[in-house]
């Protein structure tokens, strides 16, 4: 989703803005531009499309060592060269960035700006106007900008760049992530650290309603009310190598294999020297205490959640409900007394599910965070985190990020049922030892799962997943992955419910994709394959060692039942990456997603 980046400091700022926006391409974006503020004017260079357009686009004789820079993924008009931010104020004195939503953009041109003529269809152009405006009626740039803040409704970062002051870059934040790093004689500004991390690893963190002036060697936060706030930096622990890729063609598929590394790195930090599970007393306290647990997430998350609900009904006899976090925000179900909320996150700074855990938080409920970016919003907010620990995720598709979701789950699951004495014949740590293996070995059958993708889905409309128990959640998923990357039309279903509707849609040479890891559903699942395969449809049968027939088109390695997920989804993974491939897609950055979706 959009980005921001912003630099102050002494070299020129072109070069650092771009290769800034280039990390945050893989959160997903239609168009991108820059401001550069040099000795007499705020120049602006902005495409639609990639950031390679937009550096064709830029004039490279214009120097300066004060800019922001944006990408933009449409919310309020189409994606446009006008469009795309930075935007500016109708003298040009301002120049602005943003990211999120206004909601009340119309009410405030109505109210302030009947007279001004908008240029763009955005909400972000209203901001820049109305700090003009307060401006032009005698209020300082400081006093314009927060008192804009003020009456903003929604959720924004922004960066401001004023033509007059050529060394300040003014920053608000409210509900969407910002940053501002720091180094000596140059500072810089970022919605996520990863962008300028080629500047500095010290970061400060900004909360809600707070604005920050930011000179090259100074950064005064305020709220809104103009106090001034203290707030130490923190380093970014990020590895730069991580997040390049190397000599892989796409993230995902360098992303795909490196799982049974990540389950191999769970399984060290989870782990302690008498081989137990290593978890904070905490967060084992507030799962045991807890009468109920409602997990929150989106997309792939959320089908991570509903193996995690699984897990610790099974493992530790805890009800679960696990809930799409945009429908839970505005529908939310009647409450246990004792409810402890977890929120899967990847990414840590989905609206969504943030927007649920505000209100968590309104009612005292506590809240535990499973993510891979400790430091990030969700993880901050909630009362305790447990990381995720897959790395950097670029690829808008996740994959290693869902599997390590599970992992982290699965230990969870156990650590609650010793925490209230429940005996238990699952070892998580040596199951997912074999887990890691099994990936592994089907990490290296790309040949034969690349030819699956071209036999079945190079050329089809839609397909769809079924299984049962837990393999349904990951039709769920596999159909997910199959649709972001190569827009088929795919959609998971429990193998007993296709009769009961979907099945009008099988036609002849219908790819269906069967998963059949779970022995006490193997005999219906299958039975289901055959009411599909009567009615013209192609199967693709991927079954576990131990429960296969002749003729399955996979079989992949046996592993515990509670972690069969982690396993068939590879397949699924890799069978998309290669659709995707033969029909043309871009695979890391598919058309009109988000890898962090800020906005809700
Ligand atoms: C976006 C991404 C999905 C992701 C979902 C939830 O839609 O494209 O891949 O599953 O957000 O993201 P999160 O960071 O909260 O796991």
């Amino acid at each position: 989703m959009c980005g921001i980046v912003g630099y102050i400091g002494n070299q020129d700022a072109k070069e650092i803005l771009l290769q800034g926006l280039e990390k945050l391409e893989y959160r997903g974006y239609d168009s991108a531009g820059i401001a550069i503020v040099s000795e007499d004017n705020n120049h602006l260079f902005k495409e639609k499309g990639r950031i390679a357009a937009l550096r064709e686009a830029v004039d490279y004789n214009v120097n300066g060592t004060v800019g922001i820079g944006h990408t933009r993924w449409a919310t309020h008009g189409a994606p446009s060269q006008i469009n795309a931010h930075p935007h500016q104020s109708a003298s040009k004195r301002f120049t602005i960035v943003h990211n999120g939503v206004i909601e009340n953009y119309q009410q405030l041109m109505r109210e302030y700006l009947a007279d001004v003529d908008f240029v763009s269809d955005t909400d972000t152009e209203v901001v820049v106007q109305l700090i003009e405006k307060f401006v032009s009626e005698g209020q300082s740039v400081e006093g314009a900008f927060r008192f804009t803040l003020s009456l903003l409704k929604g959720s924004y970062a922004l960066a401001l760049l004023d033509r007059e002051d050529r060394n300040k870059v003014y920053v608000g934040k409210n509900k969407s992530p910002l940053l501002v790093g720091i180094s000596e004689d140059v500072n810089v500004v970022a919605s996520d650290a990863m962008a300028m991390l080629h500047v500095t690893d010290q970061f400060v963190e900004l909360m809600d309603q707070e604005m920050v002036i930011v000179t090259r060697d100074n950064i005064t936060i305020k709220t809104l009310a103009g106090e001034t706030i203290d707030r130490e930096p923190y380093t970014a622990e990020l590895d730069a190598s991580d997040i390049e890729k190397g000599t892989y063609p796409h993230y995902m598929l360098k992303e795909i294999d490196e799982q049974p590394l990540v389950i191999r790195n769970i399984i060290s930090k989870y782990q302690d020297d008498n081989n137990d599970i290593k978890l904070s007393a905490d967060i084992r306290e507030a799962m045991k205490e807890a009468d109920r647990i409602y997990i929150i997430a989106a997309g792939t998350s959320y089908h991570a959640g509903l193996v995690g609900k699984q897990l610790i009904e099974k493992l530790a006899g805890k009800p679960v409900e696990t809930h799409i976090a945009s429908e839970f925000l505005y529908n939310m179900p009647l409450l246990s007394e004792k409810p402890l909320f977890i929120f899967i996150s990847q990414s840590g700074e989905t609206a969504d599910s943030r927007g649920v855990l505000v209100k968590v938080k309104e009612k005292g409920y506590p809240a535990l965070t499973i993510t891979n970016v400790p430091g990030s919003t969700l993880s901050r907010e909630a009362d305790f985190t447990l990381h995720t620990f897959a790395g950097p995720e670029i690829a808008v598709a996740s994959t290693k990020a869902y599997t390590a979701q599970m992992a982290v789950l699965a230990i969870l699951a156990v650590d609650t049922a010793k925490a209230k004495g429940i005996e238990i014949d699952f070892d998580p740590i040596q199951e997912l030892s074999i887990v890691a293996n099994a990936m592994e070995a089907l990490c290296d059958q790309k040949e034969k799962l690349e030819k699956i993708a071209r036999e079945y889905l190079a050329v089809t409309r839609n397909c769809f997943f079924i299984g049962r128990a837990a393999d349904y959640f990951v039709c769920l998923e596999g159909a997910l992955k199959l649709k972001e990357i190569s827009y088929i039309q795919a959609e998971g279903f429990a193998g007993g419910e296709l009769k009961h509707g979907t099945i009008a849609l099988i036609e002849d040479g219908t790819p269906i994709i069967a998963i059949a890891t779970q022995e006490h559903v193997n005999l219906s699942i299958r039975g289901n394959v055959k009411e599909v395969a009567a009615r013209g449809a192609y199967p693709c049968i991927i079954s576990m060692e131990g429960l296969q027939e002749e003729g399955d088109t996979l079989v992949i390695p046996a592993v515990h039942e509670y972690l069969t997920t982690l396993v068939s989804v590879i397949p699924l993974q890799i069978i998309s990456y290669y659709a995707a491939l033969h029909r043309d897609c871009d695979v890391d950055k598919p058309r009109n997603l988000a890898k962090s979706v800020t906005v809700e």
